[in-house]
């Protein structure tokens, strides 16, 4: 029996090209035992026909909210209660936006008022679109009500343009919603505390040191954690992401107050992650007023910080399970396991950054460093790769 055996899954198209792909995300669905109503929206009839997905998905197609024949059939209510999931592929840029503030002016988006199933979205859209504040500030916003969000993808859009907007692959889809249905709630009462983005230290009012940290691997970690039910609390630098669902957050800036909040929250936590790009040194004297253009070159006089992950693994009590990360651009694993050692760490996950493709990216590949032991886990998003490295981080917890 697979996985998806009898799981009732309501499917909504949005009008975008990608919908074509959706055909064949319907067919993995129900190859896999799940059982699919297709819910389409106006636009999304001008690229995909209901007779065809009817055809695929063996039931009928729901279209419009005032249709007298279909209410009879299965109302939308009726609809928004059957879903045990709902996912929308390809989610637009319109859809997003209406799913944000609530309106109810076609079947697809009142379903998702009506029901209480878990809703995914796969976006797709335009580039440029797609990285408009606005469409950001929405998806932002959907996620923090514990929307997931599945893609989108970097590369060739159908206008020609190149970046990130493209939906998700079927089989790409497919393998999240499967994932969705086969995480249990097995780490109830597991408490854990993750650093994740960068840290800012500041020269004067108005200028700091920083790096290119998104967060997104260290809030990908959070989400993981969460979704199996530990108790998560994110400390993260400036970043410009939605806070997981079920994730408690604490903001910092500096590297000095995130070691405070960690060190604080370490000792009550089993696990202890630490994610984050944190600056090694900070500037010596920060000045009050904002420094002058003066002479032709400036000197700033820098301190060492102290180091979050290496106090955390040393502490004589309470100590929790200690993970760091290591980011490295040559002699990857010699200074990962460099690190491992003199940090006194349980595990280190090392980053190949190099290529540039690590921070700030959708996607990485991690070699992870225990005393006894090592693994690799290959390249995909960030999403998938913290699903995989939490598994790591459990059974090595559970060995220890
Ligand atoms: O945020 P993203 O854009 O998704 O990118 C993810 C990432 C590349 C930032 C992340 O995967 C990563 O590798 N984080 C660690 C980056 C780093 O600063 O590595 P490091 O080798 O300099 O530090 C080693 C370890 O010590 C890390 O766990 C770091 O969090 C920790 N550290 C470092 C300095 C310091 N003062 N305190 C610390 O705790």
């Amino acid at each position: 029996m697979t996985t998806l055996q009898n799981k009732r899954i309501v499917m909504g198209i949005t009008g975008g090209i990608a919908a074509y792909k959706t055909i064949e995300l319907i067919r993995l669905l129900r190859k896999a035992g799940a059982e699919v109503r297709t819910v389409l929206t106006p636009a999304a009839a001008e690229f995909v026909t209901p007779l065809t997905l009817q055809a695929i998905s063996g039931n009928p197609v729901s279209q419009s909210l005032l249709d007298p024949q279909a209410e009879l059939a299965m109302g939308h209510i009726e609809l928004a209660k059957w879903a045990e999931l709902v996912v929308i592929a390809p989610a637009s840029a319109d859809f997003i936006a209406r799913l944000n503030v609530g309106m109810a002016n076609d079947l697809l988006a009142t379903l998702c008022l009506a029901t209480s199933a878990p809703i995914f979205l796969a976006p797709a859209m335009n580039q440029q679109m797609y990285a408009q504040s606005v469409t950001q500030h929405n998806i932002q916003s959907l996620q923090q009500r514990g929307i997931q969000l599945i893609g989108p993808n970097s590369g060739e859009q159908a206008c020609g343009d190149v970046g990130l907007g493209r939906m998700s692959e079927p089989q790409e889809i497919f393998s999240a919603l499967l994932q969705h249905f086969s995480v249990t709630q097995d780490l109830v009462g597991l408490n854990v505390a993750i650093t994740a983005g960068p840290t800012q230290e500041a020269i004067d009012p108005v200028r700091y040191i920083s790096n290119h940290s998104s967060g997104k691997m260290g809030f990908a970690i959070a989400a993981a954690f969460a979704q199996r039910g530990a108790k998560v609390t994110l400390i993260s630098g400036p970043v410009n992401l939605a806070t997981p669902h079920q994730v408690t957050r604490i903001d910092v800036l500096s590297a000095q107050e995130m070691w405070q909040i960690a060190l604080e929250s370490a000792v009550k936590n089993h696990i202890f992650i630490a994610c984050a790009a944190v600056a090694d040194y900070r500037v010596a004297e920060v000045a009050a007023q904002k420094i002058k253009k003066s002479g032709d070159e400036m000197q700033l006089r820098l301190v060492k910080n102290p180091d979050i992950v290496s106090d955390v693994g040393h502490l004589a009590e309470n100590r929790p399970f200690t993970v760091g990360f290591a980011a490295e651009t040559q002699q990857v694993e010699q200074y990962a396991q460099d690190k491992l050692a003199r940090k006194k760490l349980d595990m280190i996950c090392a980053n190949d950054v190099s290529n540039g493709q690590v921070f700030g990216a959708e996607q990485n590949a991690l070699m992870l460093f225990w005393p006894q032991g090592s693994a690799s886990l290959a390249k995909t998003t960030k999403t998938q790769l913290a699903i995989q490295l939490v598994n790591k981080i459990v059974e090595r917890y559970k060995a220890k």
